[in-house]
């Protein structure tokens, strides 16, 4: 494009040159000859013209005067075919500018179908994971209808109608959800932005929807928990094991089959433990565990001889050591998973050598994680009314963190309580009990504050015979006595 504009640029040059020409070598508008200006001359051709005109010039002055000054017609033409070539870089210029922005548009132009492509994209699998959790949620809810029909008959499932009018509702979400796109469609003559701003609104407002249906699905499954929890304490007060003697008996087969009773949680289901041995899963993700139940209680610490060793290390107290049926503690993670999963109340029955018994109970009782070094970081009322009671020895111990001869947490600056009182526990600048120290079999009276002590119960120096800590979830009135 640029090489023609040039080419006719010095076209209309040449065609200026030959004019002048003409003028000056007739000395009047007649045109030459045919054979001395042929109508295809090369530029070579009029350069040697023009020079042998200019050589010839002086010849013919000497009978003719020049009526053309061909020097100054030469710079005339030369500055027109100068400003030519400048308008033809100015157009070329101008072309170059507008064909970049051209580019530009239809740059932007792709982009922003792009992005308007991935919103529909990302607004569809929205939608889609919506439809899923709208899925799940509905299967759960008649998972839980069959349950619930299996465990509480058709006279309970009645009062459930009215929780199960939620599922009805959570239909009519579902299908106002389904409706919405066509009704947020896009106008034809909407700008980028509006679509925009639509597609935000109605991501948004799906949002909020998934919230608020996940909500009243948690809500649902909570009441159908607690309703499932009252049948199986109403069962328990009105069912009686079935005697050994009837088992095998005609009679036996009488006695109606149950639904399968979800897994233990605590000693208070001890009617499905075996030998006072109970294993307990206390969420469906969590691993389970035996306990040793007394009654309605959890044995979390029971001594009664020397045979296992209390003075150790940090991993065994995490874990918990010992045996089940005879001496043991329970282990600081099973501990904190339990007091973490219900309120606990606490007791402590105590024995001495005399076979004195007394009592210490806690109104209620927590530890907390490893992270935090498993402080005793809830101790309720001194249940005083107790009898006989041990007193109250362990307050001064509330909130400590855990101690071990290896894990030295125990506000002692220059001391280890745990090595000092041989054993582990929740000391603070160590205390007034220490139930994990060392079993003394003689010279008990006498064991001093190494010895397995009650300050209230015999003093700091006796050595107890024996001890065990159990503990009981509370009911939510129980808490707030
Ligand atoms: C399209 O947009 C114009 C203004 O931009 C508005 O007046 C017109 O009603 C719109 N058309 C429709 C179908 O919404
Ligand atoms: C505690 O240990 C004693 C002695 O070994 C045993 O008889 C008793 O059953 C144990 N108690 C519990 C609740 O485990």
């Amino acid at each position: 494009m640029m090489c023609a504009a040039q080419l006719k640029a010095m076209a209309i040059g040449i065609a200026c040159i030959l004019a002048a020409i003409c003028v000056c070598e007739g000395s009047s508008l007649v045109e030459p000859p045919m054979t001395q200006a042929p109508p295809t001359l090369s530029p070579a051709h009029v350069r040697s013209r023009l020079r042998t005109n200019f050589r010839a010039s002086p010849v013919s002055a000497t009978t003719t005067p020049p009526r053309c000054e061909y020097k100054e017609l030469m710079t005339n033409l030369h500055d027109r075919v100068g400003i030519l070539a400048t308008l033809d870089e100015d157009q070329r210029h101008r072309l170059e500018v507008i064909d970049k922005k051209l580019d530009q548009l239809v740059d932007s132009n792709a982009a922003r179908m792009e992005s308007l492509k991935a919103q529909q994209l990302n607004f569809q699998q929205r939608l889609d994971s919506f439809e899923h959790i709208q899925r799940l949620s509905r299967s759960t809810l008649d998972e839980l209808k069959g349950e619930t029909d299996l465990t509480l008959g058709p006279r309970r499932v009645r009062e459930l109608k009215q929780k199960l009018s939620n599922r009805r509702k959570m239909k009519d979400i579902s299908r106002s959800v389904r409706s919405a796109p066509q009704q947020y469609a896009p106008l034809p003559n909407s700008s980028a932005g509006n679509i925009d701003i639509s597609l935000t609104d109605r991501l948004d407002a799906l949002a909020t929807l998934l919230t608020s249906t996940a909500l009243s699905v948690r809500t649902v499954q909570e009441d159908v928990f607690k309703l499932t929890q009252a049948i199986n304490r109403q069962r328990r007060l009105s069912h009686r094991r079935v005697p050994p003697n009837l088992i095998g008996q005609p009679g036996a087969a009488a006695f109606p089959a149950y639904p399968r009773l979800s897994p233990a949680t605590s000693c208070l289901q001890y009617y499905l433990s075996v030998q006072g041995i109970l294993k307990l899963q206390l969420t469906p993700e969590s691993e389970s565990f035996y306990v040793a139940c007394d009654g309605d209680w959890t044995v979390i610490l029971n001594r009664s001889s020397d045979e296992i060793n209390f003075e150790r290390g940090w991993l065994d107290y995490k874990d918990g050591f010992g045996n089940l049926a005879g001496d043991f503690f329970i282990g600081l993670n099973k501990l904190h998973a339990l007091t973490s999963a219900a309120i606990h109340e606490l007791r402590i029955v105590f024995e001495d050598f005399d076979g004195h018994v007394a009592y210490a109970g806690y109104s209620t009782f927590a530890i907390g994680s490893e992270r935090e070094l498993y402080p005793l970081s809830l101790l309720g009322r001194f249940q005083s009314d107790l009898s006989p009671s041990a007193g109250d020895s362990l307050s001064y111990h509330a909130g400590a963190k855990f101690s071990t001869i290896d894990s030295d947490n125990d506000n002692c600056l220059d001391c280890s309580c745990a090595q000092r009182y041989k054993g582990a526990g929740w000391f603070n600048n160590c205390g007034t009990s220490n139930i994990l120290g060392q079993y003394h079999q003689q010279n008990y009276a006498k064991a001093g504050e190494s010895g397995i002590f009650w300050d209230t119960f015999q003093g700091k120096d006796y050595s107890l015979r024996r001890v065990r800590m159990m503990i009981r979830p509370i009911g939510e009135e129980e808490a707030r006595r």
